[in-house]
């Protein structure tokens, strides 16, 4: 069949052939021939890259363009929702019968708000824990989506995201019950009991466009699953290794999969170490100014140095121990070819499309604290595999799986590349999972009466697995819960939200976060201090794991503690009554250490160094502590507590700036950070009304300030500047450019 064929208007057609597609493959095919542009609900499991995007492409024009429809894009991680909206981007060129542009849009983050503006876009890209608060906001659009797209579906079966998105579709369907769904899943083993459960046909598929050749290697030899073997040249003692140089020197580029962030740097290491005889000139060159570009964003750190370095030689890491920045500089990177090996964690496991012609899988387990080493599954060995071989960049692809015996090499053909994928089993049934979702299902007036939570929970796919009678103690003890915390009041039947218990729902935080916010509001302690509102929201679930600490830093901790323990606001576990509520207590103490720290002006360098965490960890606490302080803040009007609003905005804007009190006028001009706020500072230019009386030539000439930048910081402050100044400037400017280029 060819794009031409299609019943879908002719500008997408235009616009799909323009980008090179004029085929389409099997799987879309039979897509088409299951009735997905005829609006039928449909789950099409397909292995990767088969081009399941492009279905659900063809169905979301057909319904902004032919039915007047809005449409939105589900997917389970923020890189993926990147890499979709910029795919979808090309479609903006088309207008609609309302003579206006299609418009696409992307929400990812902030989760306190409705997003009104949203209701603008036709077709809207977004996470699935965003969708969720969405939801939780009754946001008034989503009455009107008609078409809904769950990519990544099997995602269902992981114990901490799956519950989310298997909550958002039962909403939206009760919600929306004549919207279209369409669930895209790599292929399992029981795609039947999907479709059952969202009432859709479904289509299934064992083909690819690029032959995957998935094999095992051992002695320096890879053995295939047809039979096929082949001898890879011994460079060094890693197998990793020669198995990434070999790729490298026929023109390749590859991806190794390690299992913890610190075996994914210890890999780029090692392979960096051997990559300068593949690298030629002009390619260290462009290497160079890629290396200069991870330098440049953000503050440099000893990881961004480290980070660099590898860049140099090729060869880089990705794991969520990185910032974004540093994360998009290497996927683009690896993406234009520069970047020849990348290795990381399973951060680019699922959905990207990569110029990967070699995957190699250097670890089968994995490691999880308190549970040990487990192997991990076979869907997710595929979708690892699944990233070598994409047709935009390769005719044929490699994945590798590295054993260490003859046995294991026996053993991972069985298991891993013979094997089928597991069942997806529904994980909803967890009390501290469920907690925020029947809090929701009552504030968001989903439901009044005990027998309405569990009619909606019987439209979850967990009651369609097992029974919703399997899972009504927990709704139970949850109601008890809510109850007795007063978010929730009962009358007659009916079970109403009160204003706490549908705020927190609003917020998107735990009931139990709601409960210690509101507890510690009820705590006074000898004096209340920034430290006091950091150690109560390192306390909440929501903070997420814990930095831990290692064990030289377990005495600092706990002298901290003594000398602090008066300002704190949650009570400090007895170290003797329990040994792991303590150690728990530790953690978050090193938390607010990081945080406060932080807003002291310690440098990302310093605070990795002293703490051993790393930026991405960093990042994470910093992102979470300003949303658990909005929420904070939210819920002291609530109760009015007067005296912690502003001191809740206060340390709400220093986290988000990392500053010292003193630099909040400055940091909020545009163009200047921490670094450059506190030089202006030490420099004498304290308050905005300096800056307005400062001449052009003297904030130029401070370090770190350009001409550029100082224009834009006496633009924004409006101090006047004579026209001469700004021509001068202008030729500096052309100047430095000139000599930059050269
Ligand atoms: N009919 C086609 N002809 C040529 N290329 C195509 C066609 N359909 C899709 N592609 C290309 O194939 C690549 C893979 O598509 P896509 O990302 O949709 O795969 P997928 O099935 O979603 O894989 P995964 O399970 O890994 O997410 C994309 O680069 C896409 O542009
Ligand atoms: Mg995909």
């Amino acid at each position: 069949m060819k794009v031409t064929d299609l019943s879908i208007p002719e500008s997408v057609k235009e616009i799909i052939i323009r980008s090179g597609i004029v085929e389409l493959y099997p799987p879309q095919e039979e897509a088409i021939k299951a009735g997905a542009l005829e609006g039928r609900n449909l789950v099409l499991a397909s292995p990767t890259a088969s081009g399941k995007t492009l279905v659900a492409e063809f169905c979301a024009l057909r319904h902004i363009l032919e039915k007047n429809g809005k449409v939105v894009y589900l997917t389970p991680l923020r890189a993926l929702a990147n890499e979709k909206f910029d795919e979808f981007k090309k479609y903006t060129a088309i207008s609609k019968a309302d003579g206006k542009r299609i418009r696409i849009g992307i929400s990812t983050g902030d989760f306190d708000s409705t997003d009104a503006w949203l209701e603008r876009y036709d077709i809207i890209i977004t996470t699935n824990e965003k969708a969720d608060s969405l939801l939780r906001h009754r946001a008034k659009w989503m009455d009107e989506i008609s078409l809904i797209v769950a990519d990544e579906v099997h995602l269902l079966n992981e114990a901490e995201r799956g519950p989310t998105l298997e909550v958002v579709l039962a909403r939206l369907m009760q919600i929306n019950p004549d919207m279209q769904i369409l669930a895209l899943s790599a292929t399992i083993n029981n795609v039947e009991e999907i479709a059952g459960w969202i009432k859709a046909d479904h289509v299934t598929t064992e083909w690819r466009p690029v032959l995957l050749k998935e094999g095992t290697f051992l002695h320096e030899e890879i053995q295939y699953k047809d039979g096929d073997a082949r001898k890879i040249e011994k460079n060094s003692t890693n197998s990793t290794i020669n198995l990434a140089l070999n790729t490298v020197k026929i023109g390749g580029q590859a991806l190794i999969f390690a299992s913890t962030r610190k075996n994914a740097v210890a890999a780029a290491k090692k392979v960096a170490g051997e990559m300068a005889v593949v690298l030629s000139k002009p390619a260290r060159r462009s290497l160079e100014h890629e290396a200069e570009k991870i330098l440049a964003a953000g503050e440099r750190t000893r990881i961004s140095e480290s980070l660099a370095e590898l860049v140099r030689c090729g060869t880089a890491f990705h794991h969520a121990g990185l910032g974004g920045g540093h994360r998009r500089i290497i996927e683009d990177s690896f993406r234009q070819g520069k970047i020849k090996v990348l290795t990381a964690t399973p951060t680019l496991a699922f959905g990207v499309n990569l110029p990967a012609r070699t995957v190699i899988i250097q670890d089968y387990r994995r490691y999880e604290p308190g549970y040990g080493y487990y192997p991990i599954s076979v869907l997710e060995y595929k979708q690892m595999a699944g990233r070598a071989g994409r047709p935009k960049y390769d005719k044929v692809g490699e994945a590798i799986l590295i054993a260490k015996t003859a046995d294991e090499a026996d053993y991972l053909m069985e298991s891993y590349i013979l094997a089928n994928p597991e069942r997806i089993w529904s994980r909803l049934a967890v009390e501290r999972i469920m907690r925020s979702h029947v809090l929701a299902t009552i504030a968001a007036d989903f439901a009044h009466t005990e027998r309405g939570i569990y009619d909606f929970f019987g439209r979850t796919f967990y009651a369609y697995q097992y029974d919703v009678d399997a899972i009504k103690s927990i709704i139970a003890k949850i109601l008890k819960y809510l109850y007795d915390e007063e978010m929730i009041d009962v009358s007659g039947e009916n079970i109403l939200a009160t204003k706490f218990g549908k705020r927190v729902s609003e917020l998107y935080i735990d009931p139990v976060s709601g409960v210690i916010i509101r507890d510690a509001f009820r705590q006074t302690p000898a004096y209340l201090t920034e430290l006091s509102l950091l150690q109560m929201i390192a306390h909440t679930p929501d903070m997420g794991p814990i930095l831990r600490p290692y064990s030289q830093e377990l005495d600092e901790i706990a002298v901290f503690m003594e000398e602090h323990r008066e300002e704190f606001l949650v009570d400090v576990s007895d170290e003797w009554e329990d040994r792991i509520a303590y150690e728990q207590y530790l953690g978050e103490v090193k938390t607010a250490m990081v945080l406060k720290a932080w807003i002291e002006e310690r440098s990302e360098d310093e605070i990795i160094e002293k703490f051993r965490v790393q930026p991405g960890d960093l990042y994470r606490a910093i992102e979470n502590a300003k949303w658990l302080l909005h929420a904070t803040h939210e819920l002291a009007v609530l109760f009015s507590r007067k005296q912690v609003l502003p001191q809740a905005n206060e340390l709400l804007e220093r986290v988000e700036k990392g500053v010292r009190k003193e630099l909040l006028p400055i940091v909020r001009l545009e163009g200047v950070g921490r670094i450059r706020g506190r030089i202006l500072y030490n420099s004498g230019y304290k308050t905005i009304e300096d800056i307005k009386v400062a001449k052009l030539d003297d904030l130029t000439n401070l370090p770190l300030i350009g001409p550029r930048l100082a224009r834009k910081i006496k633009e924004q402050v409006g101090g006047y500047v004579k026209k001469q100044a700004w021509e001068k400037l202008e030729e500096e400017e052309w100047k430095q450019k000139a000599l930059t280029e050269y």
